[in-house]
């Protein structure tokens, strides 16, 4: 595998669309990324300026977009678990309206595959004018808010074509976690936590599950044949991942997805379930898995047709699906990819357009 443009990345070969081959390439993804962060004699290889950017700022800000801002929320468990920094996650779109006061030292961390995403852009192009630092995190080296950023890391993913982005999600939250790791690192935080073993371990989990295709478009038909909506649930970064799950859902059938916190759950969303309506429930966290299944627990009673997607060594009897055991705080690594999946099957189902769902676009160059 090679993330170099070759004729081969922007050619489905064998694959009915290329949503379902970058869902199957994220393993490989992965193992690129291990590589190219890496120097030969393992330790993380990054552009000295960006260490030392992430080194000297007290807070960050990453500015994304759609599954990027997802990523971003992510990114932000990340670096203030390990690093120790305090981050801040805002969608490009509303940042102006609601600019933050900013702190003495920000760095701006720009989150784009396309890198050509306006609504980023234009925030860059604020912040640079008030002269804060700005790196962008890309699948596209030489795109405009890789240009105009100080700094680029990239997220060697390959051409992105389908619109509804996968690999791209996964590439970011693993450059994420690299970077985070390194910051601790230079800061000389103590950190039982070796980035490359564990990516090495989700990127051999991620190959078990695309080979689990068959089951998952088992789910797909028994729990979103027919309906208008779905939600999601999960409780901390499974939250998160759950926000991901549904805007993929949403992106690509066209069925009224939400994600929600579980906690959020009986303040209003409840009202919501009806007999038969489908909850997705991620369950890959310890320290909250008696409570997610609390809450799948309200739904049943109301009706919801519940959907546990668990990780091994948490999973119970019932579940619909138990991805392999990796580290915490990189299950969505690995739990986003069921939700690709289902989605992807879902899509298929309603014969919708998997690859240019209505009213999209891959890259959204205006405001
Ligand atoms: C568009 C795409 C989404 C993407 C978002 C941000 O809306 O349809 O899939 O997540 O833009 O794109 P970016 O290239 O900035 O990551």
């Amino acid at each position: 595998f090679t993330a170099e443009l070759d004729s081969t990345d922007i050619e489905k070969g064998t694959y009915p669309h290329f949503m379902l081959k970058e869902i199957d390439e994220q393993p490989f993804v992965i193992r690129k990324i291990i590589q190219e962060y890496q120097n030969e004699n393992d330790e993380i290889k990054l552009d000295p300026e960006i260490r030392e950017a992430m080194k000297n700022c007290d807070r960050i800000y990453i500015i994304a977009a759609g599954t990027s801002y997802h990523a971003g929320l992510l990114g932000k468990q990340f670096i203030e678990k390990m690093a120790n920094i305090p981050v801040e996650v805002h969608v490009a779109s509303e940042f102006s309206y609601n600019m933050p006061l900013l702190s003495e030292k920000p760095l701006f961390v720009y989150i784009s595959q396309s890198g050509e995403t306006a609504d980023s852009r234009s925030v860059l192009v604020q912040t640079k004018e008030l002269g804060h630092p700005a790196l962008t995190i890309t699948n596209v080296p030489g795109s405009t808010l890789s240009r105009e950023a100080d700094y680029t890391m990239h997220l060697h993913a390959g051409p992105e074509i389908a619109v509804a982005s996968t690999k791209a999600y996964t590439a970011q939250m693993a450059v994420l976690a690299i970077l985070a790791v390194d910051t601790a690192r230079a800061k000389g935080l103590e950190l039982d936590f070796d980035p490359m073993q564990e990516l090495g371990i989700v990127a051999n989990a991620m190959e078990a599950l695309t080979d689990q295709k068959e089951d998952l478009e088992q789910l797909a038909s028994d729990y979103l044949p027919t309906t208008r909506n779905c939600f999601f649930i999960g409780r901390g970064i499974d939250y998160y991942v759950g926000l991901e799950g549904s805007l993929k859902l949403k992106e690509i059938s066209y069925i009224q997805a939400e994600g929600f916190a579980g906690g959020e759950l009986k303040h209003g969303t409840i009202a919501l379930i009806e007999e038969g309506t489908p909850v997705i429930a991620l369950a890959t966290q310890e320290n909250v898995n008696y409570s997610i299944r609390g809450n799948v627990q309200e739904v049943e009673a109301r009706g919801a047709n519940s959907m546990i997607i668990s990780m091994k060594g948490l999973n119970k009897e019932g579940d619909a699906f138990v991805i392999p055991h990796v580290h915490d705080l990189l299950t969505p690594l690995v739990s986003v990819i069921p939700l690709q999946l289902v989605s992807y099957y879902a899509a298929l189902h309603r014969d919708c357009d998997v690859d240019k769902p209505r009213n999209l676009a891959k890259s959204v160059t205006v405001e």
